[in-house]
Formats: C-alpha cells, sequence, structure tokens
C-alpha cells in the first residue's frame, strides 16, 4: 500500500525556530517526527511513501534519501505550493494504479493502527475515510457530524467557536480510493478541506473512523510539547546518550531523555517532560522542565528554561529564563539576565539584550 505525506506548506507558528530545518523534522522524544510517522507506516502494511514537499525540501531528501524503515521513498517536489489536495493530484500516476490509498498531514503524530482504518473503508465502501480523534476544542480543526453508520453528513474546516458540528475532528489521516483524484482540480493550490470534502460528504461517500490513543497536530508550542511528554512517557524513565557526562549533583527527572555528548554541570535539575539533543551544554545550577532543547544549543550557568523550545545552536547566557511557549530560534543569542516569556518567538540569529515580557515575535 503507498501513503502520501504531505510535507510542505508554510503555516505554523513554529516557523520562527528554524531556517533550516522543516518542523517534520523537528525533534519529539529526540527522535525527528517523520521518523515516528514513517515507523507507524511501515508497521502498518505500507510499503511505499510519497512525500509531497516544496519548502525546505533538501533538508527532508538528505535526511531520509530513498529508503527508511523499509519503505521506499519517492519524492513529489512542488515548484509552487499546492496546498492538502493539489499534491494529490500531483502524484496522480504513482496513486492511480492500484486500490485505496493513506494521505497524512506530516505535521500530526499517532500511534493510529492504519490497518483498521484501512479496514474499515473497505467495509463501509465509501470514496474516502476519514480517522477522526475527539478534541475538547475543534476551532483550529475541521470538525465533522456523523450518523450512525460511520458517514459524515457534514465536514467544517476551522469552525467559529461554538459553531463546531461536533468535537470529533479529522486527524490529517485519510484513506483514499483513486476515483477521489478526479475531485481535485489541476495546475493550483487546492485545499482538500475546503474543496473536496464538503463535496464527498455530500454525495454521501465520505465516511469518518473514529480512532482513539495518541494524537497531535504539533503545530504550536503547546502541543509540541505536549506531544513531546506523551511520546517520552512512553519510552518510559530516564535515556542519556552516549558520551554524555551528567554532574553527579545533577539531577535528571522522568520521563526525560538526554541524546549523546550532552554536558550537564552541577546542581542542574533537568525534566520532566525534557528532550535535550545531542552535543548540548548545560552549566551549573540551571531548572530545565517540560522543554525542547535542540541540537548543539549552550545552555549558561543559573539560568531556567520552562514550556519552551530553544533552537539549534542557540545560546542562553547566565541567569537567563525563558519560559510559557515561548521559542528561541536557532543560533539566536540571549544575553545574561534577560528574560523571555509568554509565548514569545525569537528568530534565528537574533541577539536579545533585554527581556521581553509580552507576546511578540522578534525578527
Ligand atoms: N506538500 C505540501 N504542499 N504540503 C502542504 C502544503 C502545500 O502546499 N500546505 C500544507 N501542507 C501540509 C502541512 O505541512 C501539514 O503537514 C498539512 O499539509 C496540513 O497543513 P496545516 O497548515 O498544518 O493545516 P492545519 O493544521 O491548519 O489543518 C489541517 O490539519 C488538521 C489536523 O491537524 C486540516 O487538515 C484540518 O482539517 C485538520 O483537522
Ligand atoms: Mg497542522
Amino acid at each position: 500500500m503507498k501513503a502520501l505525506v504531505l510535507a510542505g506548506g508554510f503555516g505554523t507558528r513554529l516557523r520562527p525556530l528554524s531556517c533550516t530545518r522543516p518542523k517534520m523534522l523537528f525533534p519529539v522524544a529526540n527522535q525527528p517526527l517523520l521518523d515516528w510517522t514513517l515507523k507507524n507506516l511501515s508497521e502498518g502494511g505500507v510499503d511505499t511513501v510519497i512525500l509531497a514537499v516544496n519548502y525546505m525540501a533538501e533538508a527532508l531528501v538528505r535526511y531520509l534519501g530513498p529508503t527508511k524503515f523499509d519503505l521506499g521513498i519517492i519524492y513529489s517536489r512542488e515548484e509552487r505550493p499546492l496546498g492538502t489536495g493539489g499534491p494529490i493530484k500531483k502524484a496522480a500516476d504513482l496513486l492511480q494504479n492500484g486500490g485505496p490509498f493513506l494521505v497524512l498531514n506530516g505535521d500530526v503524530i499517532s500511534d493510529i493502527d492504519y490497518r483498521r482504518l484501512v479496514e474499515f473503508h473497505r467495509r463501509k465502501g465509501g470514496l474516502a475515510t476519514i480517522a477522526l480523534f475527539q478534541v475538547p476544542d475543534p476551532s483550529r480543526y475541521g470538525a465533522v457530524e456523523l450518523d450512525g453508520e460511520g458517514r459524515i453528513l457534514r465536514f467544517v474546516e476551522k469552525p467559529e467557536p461554538g459553531r463546531a458540528p461536533s468535537n470529533l475532528v479529522n486527524a490529517g489521516i485519510y484513506v483514499l480510493d483513486p476515483k477521489v483524484i478526479d475531485y481535485i482540480p489541476e495546475g493550483r493550490s487546492v485545499s482538500t478541506e475546503n474543496e473536496v470534502f464538503p463535496v464527498l460528504a455530500k454525495e454521501g461517500a465520505l465516511y469518518g473512523y473514529e480512532a482513539r490513543g495518541l494524537w497531535m497536530d504539533i503545530g504550536v508550542p503547546e502541543d509540541y510539547l505536549r506531544a513531546n511528554g506523551l511520546l517520552l512517557a512512553k519510552l518510559d524513565g530516564v535515556q542519556v546518550g552516549e558520551k554524555s557526562k551528567v554532574d553527579s549533583s545533577a539531577e535528571v527527572l522522568p520521563p526525560s531523555s538526554i541524546g549523546a555528548g550532552v554536558e550537564v554541570g552541577a546542581n542542574s535539575v533537568i525534566g520532566p517532560n525534557t528532550s535535550i539533543a545531542d552535543h548540548v551544554h548545560i552549566g551549573r545550577g540551571c531548572r530545565i522542565e517540560n522543554s525542547i532543547i535542540f541540537p548543539g544549543a549552550t545552555i549558561g550557568d543559573y539560568t531556567s528554561v520552562r514550556n519552551a523550545i530553544i533552537g539549534e545552536n542557540a545560546t542562553l547566557e547566565r541567569w537567563v529564563k525563558v519560559e510559557s511557549g515561548s521559542l528561541i530560534g536557532d543560533y539566536a543569542v540571549i544575553a545574561d539576565g534577560v528574560t523571555i516569556t509568554q509565548g514569545v518567538s525569537i528568530c534565528p540569529s537574533k541577539r536579545v539584550e533585554e527581556s521581553i515580557l509580552e507576546p511578540r515575535q522578534v525578527m
């Protein structure tokens, strides 16, 4: 079975983190998001993945190459972003012949059982089946109205608060019959959610499969951090990579993962729900909690990082505080004594010398 993974597009609050690393390669529990996805696809009976790429395509090609986890990987490159539907049309030659195929949003992480989803799709005999998860606030997603048979009567993309037909949302995981390709216009950007699903729903050919378990779209810092914490909890305990030196007076609280070649200084406390990538240097007396630190970052003495994401090779000097959903971009430098809080995003390579205490993006 084939799967097309949507790995392009720009719109994400996490974008300021990196100019070189697409979000599908952001680490979740110290492993790129895409690895989790590909592993689960491989276990779910998929043999070939078509990766629909545009923005930062080369980084993906370089990282994955032609095969991974026993999957053949084919790259479908868009000159211009084609949205969520256009890439399916573009890959029509690869998808047309044969049975149903999977389509996935590349920015979601889940432990869904693809075999069950495909089995449900075949049993219902519709043209498309959407995997659905229950969420507290459906307004950031596509929400559906289901009938007793599992048929989707209505599909509403990004419903206004209070106007969603239910709390069951599109997981960004679909099984499509090749006939669905005919519903997608050619040569332009197409939104499957706005242009294809509502039509299929009207025709009674769209089904919804309610899945349970782990599912998250990592598009905003809070969810990215939560996904990281949940996967760390699945790995259980504390992992420490090769050649890492954690001072005997430092503590690592589970669940946490520390990569290879990491140094942690005296009296620092790391965790819970924290992943520290390879070659990160952490000084003495630091506190790092519920956070993700990308490779090569330097964290100076007495600095604290809570509910935050620190990009590759970024430097936090001494007595720095980074908190509350803030992002520090790759190679950025936060000077001694600065506090960054309330969802602030610092773009790559910036130097910040004064505290920022209200939500804003520093370009
Ligand atoms: N190749 C390619 N080209 N991929 C794209 C493009 C593009 O032009 N535009 C977006 N993508 C990819 C994104 O990288 C992401 O993996 C996926 O398509 C969905 O785009 P998002 O921008 O993340 O959409 P969303 O999160 O607001 O909403 C979508 O996902 C929700 C679930 O997470 C919708 O499908 C919702 O209905 C759904 O509930
Ligand atoms: Mg998304």
